[in-house]
């Protein structure tokens, strides 16, 4: 495996989600366990977009349990609905927030956190974690950010049945 990234010189989000794709999918491809992979996703997007905290909460049992993150100190259990991360667990669906002292109920893991985004993955229909991402900067995330990193989760999702957990 190449362990040396593409990354574009460009501002461009959409265009570096895009140039992460198939890089992704050969790293994924190859490697049969799951913190082995969770571990080299979040590393992937931490080299190529730079954001302060990027990580996933597993579901086990009936809470979100920090998994592997690239970033500061951050809380380990996340409940159903709660949070952000237990909001797009809740509603299966992705959450933007752009400023993050406006969403109820957030949980400050980090004061330096002022926008988010949470990208839930799933497995045959049911979610079983969540891609969390927080940046230092109010209104950081668009509908670009939301596009690629759900390209990216899919392609965790495509393989996701044959890694081992
Ligand atoms: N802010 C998240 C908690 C996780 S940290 O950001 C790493 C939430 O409200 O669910």
């Amino acid at each position: 495996m190449a362990e040396t990234l593409f990354i574009p010189q460009t501002q461009n989000r959409a265009e570096i989600y895009e140039a992460l794709l198939p890089q992704v999918e050969a790293i994924i491809a190859q490697e049969k366990d799951l913190v082995a992979n969770l571990a080299n996703f979040v590393a992937v997007l931490k080299e190529a977009l730079g954001f302060f905290w990027i990580g996933f909460y597993w579901v086990k049992n009936d809470e979100l349990v920090l998994a592997p993150f690239q970033g500061t100190l951050a809380c380990t259990r996340i409940g159903w609905g709660k949070g952000v991360c237990g909001t797009a667990w809740q509603k299966a669906q992705t959450i933007l927030v752009p400023n993050v002292e406006e969403f109820p109920g957030h949980i400050a893991c980090s004061s330096l956190s002022k926008s988010e985004i949470v990208v839930p993955i799933f497995e045959a229909d049911k979610v079983v974690g969540v891609l969390d991402i927080d940046s230092d900067r109010l209104n950081d995330f668009s509908e670009t950010d939301q596009k690629g990193l759900e390209s990216l989760v899919k392609i965790l999702e495509k393989y996701l049945p044959t890694m081992q957990k």
